[in-house]
C-alpha cells in the first residue's frame, strides 16, 4: 500500500490537523479579543479615574483659580491616577468649537504630538468619552470630562490620557507563548498519533496477513482474539468464519473421497464381471447371472450418480422448485400404490390412514413424492421381513404433516444423530446413505421439517410442510 493512503498516516494527519486547527482559532480568534477587551478594561479604569478625580479640579475651574492652583490641581490627579492630566480650555469661534491646553500634569503647554479631538468631541457631546490617538511613543488611551459651569456651558474638558504600549506588549507575550505552546502541541499530536496509529495498523495488517493465508487455504490460522474493541469483534468474526471454512473443508474432502470410492465400488466389480463375461467357456445359466449384476450395478451407479446430482444441487441452491396446489393425501396414496409390487410377495403391510380428505398444501408435488418413497423405502429396507409399516397424512397446528412408521427394531441412539448426514449407513444393507441426506435438504428448501423418533418396535419419520 502506498505509505500515503495508509491508515497510520490518515490517523497521525488526523491529530496533527486537528491539533493545527485548534492553535490557529486560538490565534486567529481570541488573540484579537483578547486585545481588544484589555484596552477596553483600561479605558474603562481610566474614566474611572478621570470621573472620582476631575470634580476637584472643576471645582478650581469654577472658582477662578489661579494658573498655578490649577497646575498643582492637575499634577495631583495625575499622580493619583498615573496618567498624564490635561486641562483644555474651550473656545467657540465662527469656525465652531475648539480646544486649547491650558495645564498640563508634564508641565508643557505647548503639545504638538497630540490632537486632543476626544476633548473636542466631549464639549460638543457634554459628556464623558473615552478613546485613544497615538502619540509620539505609541498609542494612548484617553478619557475626556466636560466641565460644566453654573449656566451650563462647557467652558473646560480634562483629558487623562494612558499609554497602551503595555496591552500591546502584554497581547504579543500571550501570541508568542501560543505560537510556542501550539508548536509544542504539533509536535506531541504527531508522536500521540504514531503511538495510537501503529499498534491500530500492526493489528489490521495482522488480520489482514491472517485473512491471506486462510484465502490461500490454509486452515491453521488463528486470529488474535484477545482485544475487546472493533478490531478484536472483527478478528473473533475471522476465527469463526476460518472454524467454519474449516470444517466445511473438512467435510467437502470427506464428501469427495467417500463419493468416489462409493463409485469406485460398483466400477470395479463391473470391470470384473465384464472380465468373467469374456471368458467364452461359460455355460449360459451362470453368463445369465453374471448380466443380471452387471444390470444390478449399472442400476446401482444409475441411482448413485442421480442422487449425488440432486444433494449437489440441493447443496448449491440451484434445485428449483415447481409448488402448486396439492392434495397430500392424494399424493401420498399414489406413493404408497408405487410399493405394492415390492411388497406383494413379503409379509409386511402397507397401511394408509388420511385424516379427511382433501389435504391440501401448496408445495412441489414431485418433491414431496421424493421424500416419502426415500422415507418408505427406508421402512422396507431397514426393517426385517414381515415389519409392517403406516404411512399417514393429515393437519396438525396450521401445517401439514406426512409420516411413514415401522414396526422395525428402531435405530440406535449412537446413530440417530447421524442418519441424516450424507453416505451414513447403518452398514446393514448396502445402500449409499444419500437418501436421508437428500430428504433433509429438500424439506428444508421447502421450508418444512424433517424429524425422526425412534425406540425399539416403532420408527416414525415426519414430514411437516407449511400449509
Ligand atoms: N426406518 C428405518 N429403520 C431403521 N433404520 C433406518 C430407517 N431409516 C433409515 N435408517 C438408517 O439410516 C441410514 C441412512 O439412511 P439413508 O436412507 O440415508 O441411506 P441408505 O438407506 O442406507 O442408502 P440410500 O437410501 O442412499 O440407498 C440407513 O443406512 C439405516 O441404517
Ligand atoms: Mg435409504
Amino acid at each position: 500500500m502506498r505509505p500515503l493512503r495508509s491508515l497510520r498516516t490518515k490517523l497521525t494527519f488526523l491529530f496533527f490537523a486537528m491539533t493545527l486547527a485548534a492553535v490557529g482559532v486560538i490565534y486567529v480568534y481570541v488573540t484579537p479579543r483578547l486585545e481588544s477587551s484589555l484596552r477596553e478594561q483600561k479605558l474603562e479604569s481610566l474614566q474611572g479615574d478621570a470621573e472620582r478625580w476631575s470634580p476637584g479640579i472643576a471645582r478650581a475651574v469654577e472658582e477662578n483659580a489661579s494658573g498655578r492652583q490649577l497646575d498643582r490641581a492637575v499634577r495631583r490627579a495625575a499622580d493619583r491616577t498615573n496618567s498624564r492630566v490635561t486641562l483644555l480650555v474651550v473656545s467657540r469661534g465662527t469656525l465652531g468649537l475648539k480646544t486649547l491646553p491650558v495645564s498640563d500634569s508634564t508641565g508643557e503647554v505647548e503639545i504638538p504630538d497630540l490632537q486632543f479631538g476626544l476633548a473636542t468631541d466631549s464639549a460638543r457631546a457634554r459628556s464623558t468619552l473615552t478613546g485613544g490617538e497615538s502619540g509620539s511613543e505609541g498609542p494612548l488611551g484617553q478619557a475626556a470630562v466636560p466641565v460644566v459651569n453654573r449656566d451650563g456651558d462647557v467652558t473646560h474638558v480634562l483629558v487623562y490620557s494612558a499609554p497602551l504600549s503595555d496591552v500591546t506588549a502584554n497581547v504579543s507575550l500571550i501570541r508568542e507563548q501560543i505560537l510556542i505552546a501550539g508548536l509544542l502541541a504539533l509536535g506531541l499530536s504527531l508522536v500521540a498519533g504514531l503511538l495510537v496509529s501503529t499498534p491500530l495498523t500492526r493489528r489490521v495488517q495482522e488480520l489482514e496477513h491472517g485473512a491471506e493465508r486462510v484465502a490461500a487455504g490454509d486452515f491453521t490460522t488463528r486470529f488474535p482474539t484477545q482485544h475487546l474493541d472493533e478490531l478484536g469483534q472483527l478478528a473473533r468474526a475471522l476465527d469463526d468464519m476460518q472454524t467454519q471454512l474449516a470444517e466445511l473443508d473438512s467435510a467437502r474432502k470427506r464428501f469427495i473421497a467417500t463419493a468416489s470410492h462409493e463409485l469406485r465400488t460398483p466400477i470395479f466389480s463391473l470391470a470384473g464381471f465384464l472380465e468373467l463375461l469374456e471368458d467364452e467357456d461359460l455355460d449360459d445359466e451362470t453368463r445369465r447371472h453374471f448380466i443380471g449384476q452387471v444390470r444390478e450395478q449399472v442400476a446401482r451407479l444409475g441411482q448413485l450418480s442421480t442422487s449425488l446430482l440432486d444433494l449437489s444441487r440441493l447443496e448449491a441452491g440451484s434445485l428449483e422448485l415447481r409448488p402448486e396446489d396439492t392434495d397430500v393425501g392424494v399424493l401420498a396414496r399414489a406413493v404408497a400404490t408405487e410399493f405394492e409390487p415390492a411388497l406383494q410377495g413379503s409379509e409386511s403391510h402397507l397401511t394408509l390412514r388420511l385424516d379427511g380428505e382433501p389435504i391440501e398444501a401448496v408445495c412441489d408435488p414431485e418433491r414431496v413424492a421424493q421424500v416419502l418413497r426415500i422415507l418408505i423405502d427406508n421402512a422396507i429396507v431397514h426393517t426385517p421381513e414381515g415389519t409392517d409399516l403406516v404411512v399417514s397424512a393429515g393437519r396438525r397446528d396450521g401445517r401439514v404433516r406426512l409420516a411413514v412408521r415401522d414396526d422395525g427394531p428402531g435405530i440406535r441412539r449412537d446413530a440417530l444423530g447421524r442418519i441424516f448426514e450424507p453416505f451414513f449407513t447403518g452398514n446393514d444393507v448396502s445402500g449409499s446413505g444419500l437418501g436421508l441426506a437428500i430428504a433433509r435438504e429438500l424439506a428444508e428448501r421447502m421450508n418444512g421439517r424433517l424429524a425422526v423418533e425412534s425406540i425399539p418396535g416403532r420408527t416414525t419419520f415426519s414430514l411437516e410442510l407449511p400449509a
